[in-house]
């Protein structure tokens, strides 16, 4: 499969700068794969009714609030965004009036402000942001109305009531004047942000229901039926994101519960049993690449890569993964991480975990592909070429929406379907390159913002993707497999005749 050249460069007699590079042919037939995605990394959009069973499950960890008091019809505020007093004075809500939940019980919360700190009592009356580890006096209750749950009043740990009394915000209301508009103790919720990934879920339940609830749905999820329905519908392939916590299995980190490798395990089985191939994708790395739900992420922070010691714990879940499937003959590929997003992650910080994760894989397999994800955001399409120089059987990996930016929104159906054969193609080509590596659209769907569309045009919009990114030498995935929004869901175009392979 893989032929490596070596070039040389010559200056005189004496000076020779060589320079390796590889040339990677393509695999025959390429791969054509489907993710399994919200199976061993949970995002809700895919399955929402996972959360239904969480008490209180609109104000999960990591959710954004802001709290409009009814009296005063003002909003909370850490005043400087933090390391001051809480006032109870803006008439309009931004980063200062907003608060990232930690979410300790079902009911019990610690409110996190703009810049950091955590509401508490003070010395005094007052309430302030000035702690950074959040104890006793950081944690509230939210008691919601019964009949109106945006409706809150907020119990400290002295047993008394937050209340605005002017600009002020005070712990020391003694409770009850009831629900009403007069009442200085109760505030009008809005959530601004709600996460629903795996930590969100299994913090929501709680350890014991969280280990019922998790290994339920990786038994039921995804089974030996899947791969047979795969196998005999043009699917050769398929990429399975996993999270971090699972080379801790089966005692991962609190909140994170066991069960995941289990799953895994059987996936290989079954691959096997059916003449597929598996990719291994590292989609939620520890402290998350970008903040999503699908990267694990606690409250929508991104702090991947910032340390070395961040990077080498990354390695070694990439050790863990590649030496337990290194020997199973349907391991196609490890992909090191998922959707680094830039600027917040360093292409230097990038590369040194790239190097190590290559020479990581490589300690098991020679054979197994490695699949490097560009950054999101603003990046160039090949700045890791010059990092895959030298190095054999690399992809890199490329995903493609027509979604998540304003310019699609207008577009019409055939504005989409043209912008794939037109900008989507000449982006294909522009990276699949004689000399480089080799190019995977890892994630795709036939879904876009346009409303309205028929069957037929969803139908040439998936051909027309099918068409441009089967020139990726490496292959392409749908994004996913399976999916309570049908168009987002390959088993269900494929059942309903939209996508044929
Ligand atoms: C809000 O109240 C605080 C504390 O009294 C005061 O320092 C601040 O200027 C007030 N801000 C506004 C916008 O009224």
């Amino acid at each position: 499969m893989e032929l490596s050249k070596l070039s040389s460069t010559c200056f005189g007699l004496t000076l020779c700068l060589l320079s390796v590079y590889t040339v990677a042919q393509a695999p025959n037939p390429r791969f054509k794969a489907v993710n399994l995605g919200g199976w061993l990394v949970i995002e809700g959009w895919i399955k929402p009714s996972l959360f239904d069973g969480i008490p209180n499950k609109d104000l999960l960890y990591g959710t954004q609030v802001q709290f409009k008091s009814v009296k005063l019809g003002n909003y909370l505020s850490s005043e400087n965004g933090g390391g001051s007093i809480i006032v109870a004075n803006r008439t309009s809500a931004s980063g200062w009036e907003t608060f990232t939940l930690q979410r300790t019980t079902d009911v019990k919360y610690q409110f996190r402000v703009f810049n950091g700190q955590f509401i508490g009592q003070g010395s005094g009356k007052d309430v302030v942001s000035i702690a950074n580890d959040p104890g006793t006096t950081e944690t509230f209750e939210i008691i919601r109305n019964p009949g109106d749950n945006k409706r809150v009043q907020i119990k400290a740990s002295n047993g008394m009531f937050l209340q605005e009394t002017g600009n002020r915000v005070t712990a020391d209301f003694q409770g009850d004047l009831g629900w009403g508009d007069n009442s200085p103790a109760v505030f009008v919720t809005t959530i601004i942000r709600t996460l629903q990934g795996e930590y969100q879920l299994t913090n929501g339940y709680g350890p014991d229901k969280a280990h019922q609830i998790m290994n339920d749905h990786w038994n039921s999820y995804i089974v030996e039926d899947d791969f047979r329905f795969m196998s005999n519908n043009g699917i050769n392939s398929m990429r399975i994101p996993v999270g971090w916590w699972i080379a801790s299995d089966p005692t991962p980190p609190d909140p994170y519960v066991g069960g995941s490798l289990n799953a895994l395990d059987n996936a290989f089985t079954w691959a096997e049993k059916y003449g597929l191939k598996i990719i291994v994708t590292l989609h939620a790395a520890p402290d998350s690449q970008n903040g999503n739900e699908h990267s694990g992420t606690k409250d929508g922070s991104q702090n991947w890569g910032k340390t070395q010691r961040n990077i080498d714990q990354t390695v070694s879940i990439i050790d863990f993964l590649t030496s337990r499937y290194a020997k199973r003959s349907s391991l196609l590929a490890v992909e090191l991480i998922n959707e680094p997003l830039a600027p917040g992650v360093f292409l230097d910080s990038l590369t040194k975990y790239y190097k190590a994760g290559y020479d990581t894989v490589r300690k098991y397999t020679s054979t197994a592909y490695v699949i490097m994800s560009n950054r999101l955001g603003p990046a160039n399409p090949k700045e890791l070429f010059p990092l895959t120089n030298g190095l054999t059987n690399v992809v890199i990996d490329v995903h493609y929406y027509n979604l998540y930016s304003s310019m699609f929104n207008s577009m019409t159906v055939q504005q989409n379907i043209d912008f794939i054969y037109n900008d989507r193609a000449q982006q294909v080509s522009s990276i699949t390159t004689a000399n480089g590596p080799l190019t995977f659209v890892g994630e795709w769907v036939a879904e876009w913002a346009f409303q309205g569309a028929s069957k037929e045009d969803y139908t040439r919009f998936a051909k027309a993707q099918l068409d441009v990114y089967g020139r990726a030498s490496f292959g392409w995935a749908y994004w996913t497999y399976k999916n309570v929004n049908g168009h987002w869901s390959l088993k269900w175009m494929i059942e309903n005749g939209y996508i044929q392979l």
